[in-house]
This record gives structure tokens, sequence and C-alpha cells, in this order.
């Protein structure tokens, strides 16, 4: 499915915008292991979280709808089982395009008396798995990884000898700064015997820390280390999930960028570990605020109001990339029409993402006449605060990514001529009703 950009510079209205990726598989996955009945309002119906609902359900884990019947406006119950009532599924496990399904269930299965196997779709067979697997298998977890007619299949192995708690504690300092990870090694956590000590090398979101506290889960988590004692009972959730910031990063980017624009986007997730782009862009000189109104379960919501502005570039690198790993595609964008140059660097995760960002990223801006240098782990641009101006009648390309497909429809909202993006069908995976959205603030 293609799409053909309308430019249009004003941009105005409230809106609100896809619910967080992350927390809504957290609190599926949680919910599943928890003690009795969760309430979720507002979960996020993107492709990459109906597969974790699917999996659960595969589970044996019973919900009031499924991916087939769930809409926009339901309440999700989820009827957990405790911490041992997950069933063997009778099928594989597939994970689509998702990463952080396939990462946290590594982590949750790893703890089971029975085994299952987890696929993903071709992007995803791609993608690091050791990353994940190696410290579960430190804690006595142990894996079967196939490779068959060009795809992979991971099986959890339990030992035929187990007896509960399946596995050890550890003590584990990650190479890479990942909330997967570090969410896969809690899940396990939660099955293990003794402590389990994670260590990152700069702070990652903490979705899972603050979820699982307000479990009564013994968990500790102070700056880069994360601390948890295995439970007995999860406390089951009660939870509204807030906007997605990584959503809402396109209709920020949007409006800083257009010439007439002043939006507003409420009920969003203002988590400081995932607001690294809104600091970026206000040391940037954008027009932007925002306002706590509410703290659900540890996580702050509000608003973020964001008007046209002169934007000037810094560079960036070290521990503000995780807080803004999933904006980097938008922010290049913001960079590409801002003054001055922008370095970003130590972002070579950007590579193992849903496609190599770093790469699809300095192959596609220069078809909008956008000065970008590659470099192994980030880019170099040369802003122009003139904006985007189309070259020539080429088509972007996605590569089936959907940040990437949302970057380049912001960018043809604020570019001087229409062009053609090839295959936007993957926005769906974490932002259904993003078009529609864009849409709606052509004010
Ligand atoms: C996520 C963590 C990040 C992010 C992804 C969601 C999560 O990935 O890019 O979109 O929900 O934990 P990494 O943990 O690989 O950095």
């Amino acid at each position: 499915m293609n799409h053909t950009t309308i430019p249009h510079q004003r941009l105005r209205g409230e809106i609100v915008v896809a619910p967080d990726k992350s927390i809504s598989h957290r609190s599926l996955i949680l919910g599943a292991i928890a003690q009795g009945e969760s309430h979720i309002k507002n979960l996020l119906l993107g492709e990459d979280v109906l597969r974790t609902l699917t999996i659960i359900n595969q589970l044996g884990i019973k919900t009031s709808h499924d991916a087939t019947t769930i809409t926009q406006g339901d309440e999700l119950t989820i009827f957990g089982n405790g911490l041992s009532g997950l069933q063997k599924p009778n099928d594989d496990l597939y994970c689509g395009n998702s990463g952080t399904t396939m990462r946290l269930m590594l982590g949750l299965l790893s703890g089971q008396s029975f085994s299952a196997t987890l696929t993903g779709d071709e992007s995803l067979d791609q993608r690091p798995m050791d990353r994940v697997l190696e410290p579960l298998r430190q804690m006595g977890a142990a894996f079967e990884v196939e490779h068959r007619d060009g795809k992979r299949f991971i099986k959890t192995l339990p030992r035929p000898d187990a007896v509960v708690p399946f596995l050890k504690g550890l003590e584990y300092v990650m190479p890479v700064a990942s909330a997967q990870v570090k969410t896969g090694i809690a899940l396990a956590g939660l099955y293990a015997a003794g402590e389990v000590i994670i260590k990152e090398p700069f702070p990652s979101r903490n979705h899972t820390e603050l979820m699982m506290k307000s479990m009564r889960v013994r968990i500790k988590a102070k700056d880069r280390e994360v601390c948890l004692n295995q439970v007995g009972k999860l406390k089951p959730l009660n939870l509204i999930i807030p906007g997605d910031l990584s959503s809402a990063a396109f209709f920020i980017a949007a409006a800083l960028l257009a010439q007439d624009a002043d939006l507003i986007i409420n009920h969003v997730n203002l988590n400081p570990t995932r607001a690294g782009f809104l600091d970026v862009l206000k040391f940037m000189g954008a027009k932007i605020t925002t306002g706590v109104v509410d703290t659900v379960q540890g996580e702050a919501v509000g608003w973020v109001r964001a008007q046209s502005s002169r934007l000037k570039n810094i560079s960036i690198g070290g521990n503000l990339v995780p807080r803004l790993i999933d904006e980097l595609p938008v922010l290049a964008l913001v960079a590409a029409c801002s003054e001055g140059k922008m370095l970003v660097k130590d972002a070579g995760e950007l590579r193992v993402k849903e496609t190599d960002r770093i790469r699809a990223i300095c192959s596609q801006l220069p078809k909008l006449g956008v000065n970008i240098e590659e470099r192994e782990d980030g880019f170099l641009i040369q802003g122009n605060p003139a904006g985007i101006r189309v070259v020539d009648q080429m088509t972007l390309n996605t590569f089936g990514d959907h940040r990437l497909a949302m970057m380049e429809a912001v960018a043809g909202l604020v570019a001087d001529k229409s062009f053609v993006i090839d295959d936007v069908k993957n926005v769906d995976t974490s932002f259904p009703g993003f078009f529609n959205l864009l849409d709606k603030i052509r004010g």
C-alpha cells in the first residue's frame, strides 16, 4: 500500500495519539501471570500488541476479547492465573514484526515447565536474539535455535529434572542499553530462586520496573541498576494506558516544522526515560510546553503543546540515545530543517531495529534534498532552515518499517511538493489511525 503526500503548512488542533506500545505489551504479559482479573483500558490495537494478546491466549490465558474481536474503546479483562498458570501451547507462537513480543516472551517462557517455539516475520528473523538468550542461559534456561526454509525457530527447553523455581539468580552487566533485554531478564527473574541484578550502560525505559512495583513485586530500581527478588503472587493491574510519546513525536515534529502550526497532544505518557526527544528539541529552541496532569502507576501522564519554531541543531550521543532511540528517524527530519549541523553518535542500535534505520534514513532523506552522511553508529546532517525541497519525482522507500513510513509522511506534510511513499502498511504495527489523524490536523 503506497501513499501520496499532500503538503500542508497550517496544522491545528487538540489530539490524542495511539496508546503506548511498551506499556501495552507489558500489561498483557504481566496481567497474564497476575493472580486474578486485570482491567486494561486503552490498549494499543496495533499489530505488534495484538500478537502478544494472541500469544497469551495460546498460553491458556482467557481474556474478555481476543485479537480479532477487540475494538477501540473496549476494556480488556485478563483472567490471570498466577505465576504457574500458563499452559503449553498447541502451536508455534508467532510474534510477527514485534521484537518486544519475542524478547519479552523468551524471558517469560524460560521460567515455564513446558517448551514452546517462537517465530517471527522476515524482518524479526534477522534481529539479534542472543542478547536475551545469553543472560537467560546464565540463569539456567536452555534453547534450541533452528533455521528451516529460511525461517528461524526458537524453542525453549525446560530441563526434564527441573523443580520449581526453574531458574537461578543472576548478576548481569548488559553490553547495550535495552529495555527489551532488561524486561526479558526481569520476567525470567520472577521464576528464579535467587536475586536478579541487571546493570545497564545507560538507563533505558523503566515501564517494567514501575509496573512490577505496582503489582507488589520486590523490585528496586535506581539509575542504571535493577534488583529483583522472586515473589509469590502478582497483584492484578487496573490501568488506563496513556498515549505513546514515540507516536506523538511525529505530530510534534510536524508542528515544529510547519510554518503555521499550533498543536496540543493530550493524555500522553511523559515518563522521563522516554522524553529525550522533548529535551533535545527544547535545547534546539523549540516552542514546546508540557504539563503533567496525573501519575498513573508511577507513569507521568499529561499534555504537550508544540508550535512552529526556528531550530538550531545540536549533537547527541551517550545516555540521551536510549531515551529517544525510536524518535531518531523523525529527529533526523527535524535536524534536516534546522540551522547548523547535527551529529548523532552512539546509536548503532538503530542498525538492528525493524530495518537498518541508519542506512534507511541516510538513503531516503537525500531524495528530499537533505545533506546527510552515514556513520557506523549514527549520521551527520547539515541542516537547511529553508525546509524540505523535493529534488525530483523519486519514490521514497520505507523498507517495511513503520517509523520510517511515519517520518516520511511528516516530511510530505511540510515539503514544497508532493511525493510517493512506497509502502505504509506497517504503520499499523504501532499506530493504527495515523493517516486519519494527519488529515484531522490540517487546520
Ligand atoms: C522497547 C524498547 C526499545 C524500543 C522498542 C520498544 C520496549 O527497544 O526500540 O520500540 O518496549 O522495551 P530496545 O530494548 O531493543 O532498545
